[in-house]
C-alpha cells in the first residue's frame, strides 16, 4: 500500500469509557466483521478479558475506509502495562482520546494523553456514550478542550453503542491523522508492539514497519538479542490473520510468524530488521520488562507442585514479563517466588493459573523490591522478606516510590489527603480541572499502593476517584522486617517488611489472627511478633488435653476406627512448626483474610 493512503491510530481511554465497544462499531461499519458474526468486544480474545471487560493484550486490525487503509491498534488500558501502551503508541501517528460523556476526564485519560503527546501523536478528542441520559457533552467538551488546548466545538461526539457519529469519526481520522513517513529503500526496521503465543502457530509478532520492507521467507534479525529467525508467514489482521505474499512496507502494520515458541524471543519494543542487510541502529526506547511486585505462590495441595511449575512454564511462553523461581516455605511447602509488573498483572496470572490450569493456590502478601545497604558498604536487593537481613548492620533501606495522580470530585479532597498522608505520601500539587473536579498529585511508596490502597480510595470516595501511578525512582525509608514466631520459631510466610510506625499494628494483628486460627495443642504455644530479637507483640494459645476417643465411650468400634482414620487424614495436612502442629488451612486463612 502507498504510505500516503495509510492511517495508523489507536484509541486511548480510561477503563470503561467504551474503547472496546467503539472498536467493535468500527469493525462493523467498515465491513470487516459482518453483523452476523459480530460479538461484543471482538478484539478481546482471551476469555478472562471478555469476562472482566478489560483489555490485556493489544491487537491491531486493518480497516478499509474511503479508499484508505486504517490500522487500528488496540492498547491495554491499565497502569501495569504502561510500557506496552507506549510501544503501541509508537506504532501510530494519531490517537483518539475517548472520554465518557457522563464521567469526564479520569486519571488514565490523563496518563494516556501524556503518553500520546510524548509520542508526538495527533490527538482527536472524542466524547463517547452521548446516548446516555446522564451525558453532559457541553460540560465535558469544555473540560476536554481546556485540557488539550482546542475549541469545545472541535470535540467530536459519538456513541459506540448506537453507532452515532462513528462514520464521521472515521472520516476525521482519514482527514487529520498524518500518513506515515519512512525510507522505502533503507534497511528494514520494524517495531514489535506486541507478541502473543498461539498454541498452534507459535508466537505471533505484531509489527509496525518504519523503514524498508519485510518479506515472506526472509531471514530476520531481532536487534536486542541478535537472534535470527525465518519469517514463515507475514500478513495483516482484518479481523482474522490474512497472509500476504507482498510482505509489509513502510508504514504498514501487520504480523509475522517465525515458528518460535516463546514470546521472550520476540519482545515488545524490540526492532526487527533483515539479517542479510541489517539496519545500523535499532529504534529508540527498547526496555526489558522489570517486575515491580513479588509474591509467593503455593499449591494448597502440595501434590500439585509439578502442575504449578508446568503451568508457570506455559504462561511464560505468552508473558515475557512473568518471572519466577522455586521457593520453599516451612509453613506452605514447595512453591514459587513470582515477579509481576503490578497488582493487576498479579491478579491476572493467579486467575489464569486457577482457571486455565485448575490449580488451587495460596499467595503470600505481595511486596515490592527493596535495596538494602549494609554498614560495611555492601548492598543487596530484596524481593522476599525472608532475605531481609536481621541484626543491626543495616545502614539504609531504599524502597520504590511512585508519582501518583488522583482525580476526583472536589468534595473528596479531605478524604484523599487523609489516605495518602496515612501512607507516607508527599503532596506534590493540586489543580482544578473544572470547578468541582481536582487532580491531586502525590509521591507515594509503591509498597503502600499495592496494599489495598485502591480499595480504600474507592470506598472513601464512593467510587468517584481514579488513580494512576508511574515509577519515580526510589527513596530511603525507615523499614523493618517483622517476624511472626510460633513457640520461638519464625513462620516464614508471615514475615513482612513494613514501615517502623506500622510494625506494631501488623504484629498485633497477625498474632491475634493466628491465635484464633491455630487449634489448641497439648502444651501452651506463645505467638510473638518480633523485629530482630525484640518482641513487639505476644498472644498465647492455651494448652488442652486432646482426648478425642473418650467421646466414643469405648462402645462403637467402627466409629472409633473412623475417627482414628480421620485424625490420620488430618495429620497429613498438618504442618509442623517446631513442635507445633498447624493445619495448613490456618495459614491459608491467615494469609487470605486481608
Ligand atoms: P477496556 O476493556 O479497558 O477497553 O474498557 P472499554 O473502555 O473498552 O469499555 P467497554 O467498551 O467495555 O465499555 C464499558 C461499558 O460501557 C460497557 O458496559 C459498555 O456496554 C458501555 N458502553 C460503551 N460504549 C457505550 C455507549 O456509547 N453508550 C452507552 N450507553 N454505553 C456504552
Amino acid at each position: 500500500t502507498d504510505p500516503a493512503l495509510i492511517r495508523n491510530f489507536c484509541i486511548i481511554a480510561h477503563i470503561d469509557h467504551g474503547k472496546s465497544t467503539l472498536a467493535d462499531r468500527m469493525l462493523q461499519i467498515t465491513g470487516v466483521v459482518d453483523d452476523r458474526s459480530m460479538r461484543a468486544q471482538y478484539l478481546d480474545r482471551m476469555d478472562i478479558e471478555r469476562e472482566r471487560g478489560i483489555t490485556i493484550k493489544s491487537q491491531a486490525v486493518r480497516l478499509p475506509w474511503d479508499g484508505h487503509v486504517l490500522n487500528m491498534i488496540d492498547t491495554p488500558g491499565h497502569v501495569d502495562f504502561t510500557y506496552e501502551v507506549s510501544r503501541s503508541l509508537q506504532a501510530c501517528e494519531g490517537a483518539i482520546l475517548l472520554v465518557d460523556a457522563a464521567q469526564g476526564i479520569e486519571a488514565q485519560t490523563l496518563a494516556n494523553l501524556y503518553l500520546a503527546m510524548n509520542a508526538d501523536l495527533h490527538i482527536i478528542p472524542v466524547l463517547n456514550k452521548i446516548d446516555l441520559p446522564a451525558a453532559q457533552p457541553e460540560k465535558f467538551a469544555e473540560e476536554l478542550a481546556g485540557l488539550i488546548g482546542c475549541e469545545p466545538s472541535d470535540v467530536l461526539r459519538v456513541s459506540g453503542k448506537t453507532g452515532v457519529g462513528v462514520r464521521e469519526l472515521l472520516d476525521h481520522v482519514v482527514a487529520s491523522v498524518p500518513a506515515p513517513v519512512g525510507k522505502a529503500d533503507a534497511a528494514a526496521r520494524a517495531l514489535i508492539f506486541d507478541s502473543v503465543y498461539d498454541t498452534y502457530r507459535g508466537v505471533v509478532t505484531y509489527v509496525r514497519v518504519i523503514d524498508g520492507h519485510l518479506s515472506k521467507r526472509e531471514r530476520i534479525l531481532m536487534m536486542s538479542t541478535s537472534a535470527t529467525h525465518e519469517t514463515l508467514e507475514i500478513g495483516v489482521i482484518s479481523p482474522e490473520p490474512k497472509p500476504s505474499d507482498l510482505g509489509l512496507g513502510v508504514g504498514e502494520v501487520g504480523y509475522l510468524i517465525t515458528g518460535v515458541k516463546d514470546v521472550r524471543q520476540s519482545r515488545v519494543g524490540d526492532t526487527v530488521t533483515s539479517a542479510a542487510k541489517p539496519a545500523a541502529e535499532m529504534l529508540a526506547g527498547y526496555e526489558h520488562p522489570k517486575p515491580m511486585v513479588f509474591s509467593g505462590l503455593y499449591p494448597i495441595d502440595g501434590d500439585e507442585y509439578p502442575e504449578l511449575r508446568e503451568a508457570l512454564d506455559k504462561l511464560q511462553l505468552n508473558d515475557a514479563a512473568l518471572v519466577y523461581e522455586p521457593e520453599t516455605s516451612a509453613a506452605l511447602g514447595f512453591g514459587f517466588r513470582v515477579g509481576f509488573l503490578g497488582l493487576l498483572h498479579m491478579e491476572i496470572v493467579r486467575e489464569r493459573l486457577e482457571r486455565e490450569f485448575g490449580l488451587s493456590l495460596i499467595s503470600t502478601a505481595p511486596n515490592v523490591v527493596y535495596r538494602v545497604v549494609m554498614e560495611d558498604g555492601s548492598e543487596l536487593t530484596v524481593t522476599n522478606p525472608s532475605e531481609f537481613p536481621s541484626g543491626g548492620k543495616i545502614a539504609q533501606v531504599f524502597e520504590p516510590v511512585t508519582k501518583s495522580t488522583i482525580l476526583a470530585p472536589a468534595e473528596f479532597i479531605g478524604a484523599i489527603m487523609e489516605i495518602c498522608q496515612g501512607r507516607r505520601g508527599q503532596l506534590q500539587g493540586m489543580d482544578y480541572l473544572s470547578e468541582d473536579r481536582v487532580e491531586i498529585r502525590y509521591t507515594l511508596p509503591l509498597g503502600e499502593i499495592i496494599f489495598d490502597f485502591f480499595d480504600q480510595l474507592k470506598s472513601r470516595t464512593r467510587g468517584y476517584a481514579s488513580l494512576d501511578y508511574e515509577p519515580a525512582g526510589e527513596a530511603e525509608a525507615d523499614l523493618v522486617k517483622v517476624d511472626i514466631l510460633l513457640q520461638g520459631e519464625a513462620v516464614d510466610a508471615f514475615s513482612a517488611i513494613v514501615h517502623k510506625d506500622k510494625a506494631y499494628a501488623y504484629g498485633v494483628d497477625m498474632a491475634k489472627k493466628l491465635r484464633e486460627l491455630i487449634p489448641r495443642q497439648q502444651f501452651e504455644v506463645p505467638i510473638q511478633a518480633a523485629i530482630g530479637a525484640r518482641v513487639i507483640a505476644r498472644e498465647n494459645i492455651r494448652a488442652i488435653r486432646k482426648d478425642v476417643l473418650a467421646k466414643c465411650y469405648g462402645g462403637d468400634i467402627s466409629r472409633k476406627r473412623k475417627l482414628l482414620e480421620k485424625q490420620k487424614e488430618g495429620k497429613k495436612r498438618m504442618k509442623m512448626v517446631g513442635r507445633v502442629e498447624v493445619p495448613q488451612e490456618a495459614f491459608v486463612a491467615a494469609l487470605s483474610t486481608d
